[in-house]
């Protein structure tokens, strides 16, 4: 018996040595750092550029809504997409707790200390000003060059607001993400420059370069990776009171949400600006959007494969105990 606790104590030890090394190992080497290529963005104070950039941040990108407090959102009033993006909104999640960066020129606290290429390639390539992979929350990389230069043309033509923001928090296992899983697409299919109408063309590039639709509306599985045919829906989304889920896009004559509406009914369902309480769809956002963006976004899901995907109701309520 004594022998046996001896050996059982030996193996014990050398368990809790092996993870103690490796806690270690995670400590030291989580922050690994990725050498991205230069983007050759420079910010331009041409006024047409800063608009379009203000147009993107604003509407389509959604930018403010991750990066501007609810708060300033709140003082804002009726034009919520100028909201100063002085960043520190938290986003919780089991692995780590991210805070987003503030994006006003501020010197000391914000992009004012960054140059216009480390902007630049935090959006392009998702990593940061020290080379950190950035979570993959923003879904910009195939904006193309004329694009990036005109939003971060308006980044810096907006007012600077002092705001520190701490530094993500990252668990064990979100250190462990860090070190074996995180990389950022370096190689991203940045788009040619594309002309502004309502055609599909246009719509298809300002879905998969900045509103990024497809994200909630194709279904995931428990770690998040893409299960479901692209548009199709059925992604459920909880909040306090109960679980969205998200409609099927795609023009699927009986399961298809939208198939029904004409263009004008998508434009005006989007001109509403708001959805149902709680809702994750940047509805605000996206209703800063023109006529003919959100027409073009209509065609472009108006050409995808019609997908089968009945998804009987879009909020489910929690049942009350
Ligand atoms: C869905 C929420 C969301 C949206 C929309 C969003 N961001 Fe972010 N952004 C984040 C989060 C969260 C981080 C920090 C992630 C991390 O720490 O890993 C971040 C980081 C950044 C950084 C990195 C700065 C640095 O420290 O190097 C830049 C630049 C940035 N965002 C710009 C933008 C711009 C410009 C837009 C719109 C075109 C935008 N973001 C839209 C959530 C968002
Ligand atoms: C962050 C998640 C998210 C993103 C991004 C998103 N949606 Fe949604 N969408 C939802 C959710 C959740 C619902 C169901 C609740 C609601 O109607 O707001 C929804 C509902 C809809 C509806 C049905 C509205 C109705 O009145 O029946 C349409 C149409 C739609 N989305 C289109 C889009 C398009 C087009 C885009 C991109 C421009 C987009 N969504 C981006 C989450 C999202």
């Amino acid at each position: 018996m004594k022998r046996f606790l001896k050996i059982a104590g030996k193996i014990v030890g050398a368990l809790v040595a092996i993870v103690l090394v490796f806690v270690v190992y995670i400590e030291v080497s989580y922050k690994r750092t990725f050498q991205a290529p230069p983007t050759g963005i420079t910010a331009s104070r041409d006024t047409a550029v800063i608009a379009r950039g203000r147009y993107i941040v604003k509407g389509p990108a959604h930018c403010w809504t991750c990066h501007a407090s609810k708060e300033a959102i709140a003082r804002q009033g009726n034009d919520p997409g100028s909201a100063p993006m002085s960043g520190g909104v938290e986003f919780k999640t089991p692995v780590a707790t991210f805070y987003t960066p503030n994006l006003t020129p501020d010197p000391e606290t914000g992009i004012g200390r960054l140059s216009d290429e480390q902007v630049a390639r935090a959006i392009r390539y998702g990593v940061n000003h020290s080379d950190h992979a950035l979570a993959p929350f923003m879904m910009f990389q195939s904006m193309n060059d004329e694009d990036l230069t005109a939003v971060v043309s308006y980044l810096r033509s907006t007012p600077p607001v002092k705001n520190e923001v701490p530094e993500r928090d990252l668990n064990l296992l979100g250190k462990m993400i860090s070190r074996f899983l995180l990389e950022p697409d370096l190689k991203p299919d940045v788009k040619p420059a594309v002309a502004h109408d309502s055609s599909a063309v246009y719509g298809e590039y300002l879905v998969q370069a900045m509103a990024n639709c497809r994200a909630c509306h194709t279904k995931r599985d428990e770690t998040g990776a893409f299960v479901g045919e692209p548009f199709a829906g059925g992604s459920p989304m909880e909040t306090e009171t109960g679980t969205f889920i998200t409609p099927n896009l795609t023009p699927h004559a009986t399961t298809g949400r939208i198939y029904t509406w004409t263009p004008e009914q998508f434009v005006q369902r989007f001109k509403l600006g708001k959805g149902p309480e709680g809702s994750h769809m940047p509805w605000e956002a996206y209703s800063n959007m023109s006529e003919q963006d959100l027409k073009a976004i209509y065609a472009f899901l108006r050409t995808l494969k019609p997908v089968d995907n009945k998804v009987a109701s879009t909020f489910v309520p929690k049942r009350m105990e």
